[in-house]
C-alpha cells in the first residue's frame, strides 16, 4: 500500500525495539503517520530516520512511561505539537522473573504500572469522547494460564487479555475497533530484560517480532478481536481451555524454571 493511501496516526508505545519497533514499521509501512514513545531517543531518533522513507511522518517522544502522570503529560505533548493520534498501539510492557516471595517490589510495582496501569490510563483518555479510531492492546498467550515464576507477569497479560475484550464488546456497535494481539515467545529483548535464564520459554516456538507485527496489524484492520499469531499458538490456546487448571499450574513450573 502506497502512503497516500492512509492518513492517519498510530502511537506507538515501547517502540523503540522488538515488537513495538516491528508494529511501527508496519503502520509506517501501510502508510500511517506514526508516533514513537520510549525512553531511547536515539534508538527513536535512528528509527525515525528509517520509516521516514515511508513517506510518513514520524514523531519521536522520549520518554519514561514509569514516570508518576506519564500519560497524561503524554497527552498533554501531543496536544502542544498539535498531533490528533487514530490509532493507540499499548505495546509497552516488562516482565519479572522468580519465586515471588523473593522479588524485587519495586520492580513488581513497575511492571504493573507499565503493563497495566498505563494501558488502562492511556485508553481511557483516548477513548473518552471519542466516536471512531482505533485501540490494538498487546497481550500474551501468557495471559490464558497462571505463570508460576512469572505470577506478576501472566497476572498483568490476564488483566489485558480479559479488559480488552471487554472493550472490544462496549464498542462493538461504534466505529472504534479494539483488538488484543496475544503473541506466544517473540525473540526480543524482553527476556533478558527479565532475567529468565533458567526459563524454557523461548526454546520452542518462537516467532519473529515481524510475523507478530504483521498479525497484529492485520487483526486490527479486519477487525479482529483476539489476534493470537502463529497457528501452532492459536491451537495450543484452543488445547488449553480443556486442560484442567491444576496441568496449567504445574505445566507453568516446569516451563518456567522449577525443574
Ligand atoms: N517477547 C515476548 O516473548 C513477548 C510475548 C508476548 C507478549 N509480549 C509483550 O510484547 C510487548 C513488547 O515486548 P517486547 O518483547 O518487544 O519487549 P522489549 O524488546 O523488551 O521492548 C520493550 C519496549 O518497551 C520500552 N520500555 C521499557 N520500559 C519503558 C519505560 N519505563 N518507559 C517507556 N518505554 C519503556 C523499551 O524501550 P526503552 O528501553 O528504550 O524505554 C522497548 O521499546 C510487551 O507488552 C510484552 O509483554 C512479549
Amino acid at each position: 500500500m502506497s502512503a497516500s493511501e492512509s492518513s492517519e496516526t498510530a502511537l506507538i508505545t515501547g517502540a523503540s525495539t522488538g515488537i513495538g519497533e516491528a508494529l511501527a514499521r508496519e503502520f509506517a509501512r501501510h502508510g500511517d503517520d506514526v508516533v514513537l514513545v520510549a525512553r531511547r531517543r536515539e534508538r527513536l531518533d535512528d528509527l525515525a530516520t528509517e520509516l521516514a522513507d515511508h513517506g510518513v511522518e514520524i514523531h519521536v517522544l522520549a520518554m519514561d512511561l514509569d514516570d508518576n502522570g506519564a500519560p497524561t503529560r503524554l497527552w498533554s505533548t501531543l496536544e502542544e505539537r498539535e498531533i490528533a493520534v487514530d490509532t493507540l498501539v499499548n505495546n509497552v510492557g516488562i516482565g519479572t522473573y522468580g519465586r515471588f516471595a523473593e522479588s524485587d517490589l519495586e520492580a513488581e510495582r513497575t511492571q504493573l504500572r507499565l503493563n497495566v496501569s498505563v494501558l488502562v490510563e492511556l485508553t481511557q483518555q483516548f477513548l473518552d469522547g471519542r466516536s471512531e479510531g482505533a485501540v490494538l492492546n498487546v497481550g500474551s498467550v501468557a495471559g490464558f494460564v497462571p505463570g508460576p515464576h512469572m505470577a506478576g507477569y501472566y497476572a498483568s497479560k490476564a488483566y489485558v487479555n480479559s479488559f480488552t475484550q471487554a472493550l472490544a464488546a462496549e464498542h462493538r456497535e461504534t466505529d472504534i475497533d479494539v483488538t488484543v494481539l496475544c503473541p506466544g515467545p517473540v525473540d526480543t529483548e524482553f527476556q533478558e530484560r527479565a532475567g529468565m535464564g533458567d526459563s524454557a520459554v523461548g526454546s520452542y516456538l518462537v516467532y519473529t517480532p515481524e510475523q507478530v507485527a504483521r498479525a497484529g496489524y492485520r487483526g486490527l484492520r479486519v477487525g479482529e478481536t483476539v489476534v493470537i499469531p502463529g497457528a501452532a499458538m492459536s491451537l495450543l490456546v484452543v488445547l488449553l481451555r480443556f486442560v484442567p487448571r491444576s496441568l496449567q499450574r504445574w505445566g507453568g513450573r516446569l516451563v518456567n524454571g522449577d525443574r
